[in-house]
């Protein structure tokens, strides 16, 4: 009697699985089905940047569009106008996704960003397999788009068709917004956001965007990354190119002018050398120093990585507060300069340099424009040239840093720690991901990232993978987060 008693909880436990087991269950038990729906999306070439894939890219638009009416969803194509091409041809941009399930006033409503289009690729790049045929080995998936950004898309849509296979009730209410342009600059982005602001997104709660990479193989959760100011500097000494045996020795040379102003900006150590460049920067405190220490990063095998022989930084948090939380400027290039091979006896008439700063929580674009601007202003006039000097200010982004302690970020970890039963590692990026400032700025709303991409997924090169097990266990981490914060 008393066996049969046991047997009989023992029973019912096992059956009872929380509705959220249920659905971890479910979406293991799916995974090939996600992964033959990845391949027929990674098979759309929607490349943004290629005109003449133009169609392809609306395809793709059509095809989310589907996905999300398939779940239930109601969807609106937001025309976007047209783009012009550098010779003057127009051609029509994508539209974005909007599309909307649930709205039940008294849920959280939570609106997922994601990108539908992808960088260019070709076989002939040195692709071990043809780009646009997702093929699996060794446990990853390789094509393009497969972590940069279809399969996270797939692994949300994926992650709610479980919850209603089960018949479980959406804890939340979702908003979508998938655009076609990510990687050509989110043409027409903004204004969507804008425009919508105040109606189609007004009951969003929270913006949660799965568009980027682990550090290491521990899942993670993003809260910054740097902006950026571009900066072009032109040095102009004649109206043509000069042969050197000739104006050798009597012309003051724009690529010498040049060479000084470039090298004025940054020593050997790294510092940037424009006065109160850094006047802004965001003490650290001990505490957010603490948040480093405990990431994993293993600083001998990024320096071997590369090839690099020695790093300006030698520990864990040096080098990652440099790459995430610290200023730098780069140099990137010359045009004009004659770079071919060979021993050309050129004076090249006109220069344009051309370095970037990565930005950090709070310095503010105008100001380091205004102080890049003064400050090469007066290197050049303390050489006394008499060459055309002319400055190139774009307009720059922010930095974007979230506040870690925001109920999103704790369902983030939550969700974490109930799918990989590890603590989610807090990162910053240091590059920059100007949507996701955009939509902080324009909303006024809580920002997360919540990657599933792993670290060596090679987004934007040759061979760009996911491997299955980022992206099942990926799909039922965004399944966690979704239970996670309906609870918050
Ligand atoms: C929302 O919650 C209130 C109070 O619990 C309840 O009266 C109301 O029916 C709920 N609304 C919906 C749409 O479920
Ligand atoms: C957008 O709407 C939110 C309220 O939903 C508001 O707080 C915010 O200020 C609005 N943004 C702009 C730029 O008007
Ligand atoms: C670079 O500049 C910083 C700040 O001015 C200074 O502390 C450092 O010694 C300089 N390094 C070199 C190699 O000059
Ligand atoms: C940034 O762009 C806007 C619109 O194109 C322009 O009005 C503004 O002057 C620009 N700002 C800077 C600093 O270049
Ligand atoms: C991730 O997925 C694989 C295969 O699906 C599984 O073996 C592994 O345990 C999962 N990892 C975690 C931490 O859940």
């Amino acid at each position: 009697m008393l066996m049969l008693a046991v047997f009989h909880l023992f029973f019912l436990l096992v059956t009872q699985a929380s509705p959220l087991d249920q659905v971890l269950k479910y979406i293991d038990d799916h995974q090939d089905d996600y992964v033959k729906h990845l391949k027929e999306w990674v098979s759309i070439q929607s490349e943004s940047g290629d005109p003449l894939k133009r169609d392809k890219v609306i395809e793709m638009v059509h095809i989310a569009g589907k996905a999300i009416e398939s779940l239930g969803g109601s969807v609106e194509l937001t025309d976007l106008g047209t783009e012009e091409l550098p010779d003057g041809k127009m051609i029509p941009l994508p539209p974005v996704v909007l599309g909307e399930l649930g709205t039940d006033p008294n849920k959280t409503t939570v609106c997922i960003y994601g990108h539908i289009d992808v960088q260019p690729a070709r076989i002939e790049d040195g692709w071990a397999t043809d780009p646009y045929v997702l093929t699996e080995r060794n446990g990853k998936l390789y094509g393009r788009g497969a972590s940069d950004d279809k399969g996270p898309v797939l692994a949300w849509l994926h992650a709610i068709e479980a919850v209603q296979a089960l018949k479980q009730e959406l804890p939340v209410n979702l908003k979508f917004i998938f655009e076609a342009m990510e990687e050509s600059g989110s043409k027409g982005l903004e204004k969507i956001l804008s425009e919508k602001n105040a109606t189609y997104f007004s009951n969003v709660d929270y913006i949660v965007i799965s568009d980027s990479g682990w550090l290491s193989s521990n899942p993670a959760l993003t809260y910054g990354t740097r902006g950026l100011c571009y900066f072009l500097v032109e040095v102009q000494c004649a109206k043509q190119d000069l042969h050197s045996g000739l104006y050798g020795g009597v012309v003051h040379e724009a690529m010498t002018d040049l060479i000084a102003l470039l090298d004025s900006l940054v020593n050997s150590t790294g510092h940037i050398l424009i006065p109160d460049i850094d006047e802004d920067v965001v003490p650290l405190t001990n505490e957010e120093h603490l948040l480093y220490k405990t990431i994993e990063f293993n600083p001998e095998g990024f320096k071997d990585n590369i090839g690099a022989t020695r790093l300006r930084h030698e520990t864990k948090e040096d080098l990652l507060l440099h790459r995430w939380r610290f200023p730098s400027l780069s140099i990137h290039g010359i045009e004009g300069a004659f770079s071919g091979p060979g021993a050309k006896t050129v004076i090249p008439a006109k220069v344009i340099g051309k370095f970037s700063i990565r930005l950090v929580p709070d310095m503010d674009p105008n100001k380091v424009n205004r102080q890049v601007a003064t400050y090469l202003s007066q290197v050049f006039a303390e050489r006394r040239s008499p060459n055309k000097l002319r400055i190139t200010l774009n307009n720059g982004s922010k930095a974007w840093v979230a506040d870690v302690t925001d109920k999103q970020y704790v369902a983030g970890r939550r969700a974490i720690s109930r799918v990989f039963g590890v603590e989610a590692e807090l990162i910053r990026g240091g590059g920059t991901i100007p949507i996701v400032r955009m939509f902080q700025q324009t909303m006024q709303k809580s920002v997360m990232m919540l990657p599933i991409g792993g670290a060596g997924d090679a987004i934007h090169s040759q061979d760009e993978s996911i491997s299955r097990d980022n992206y099942i266990n990926g799909t039922k981490l965004l399944a966690a987060y979704l239970a996670e914060i309906s609870q918050l």
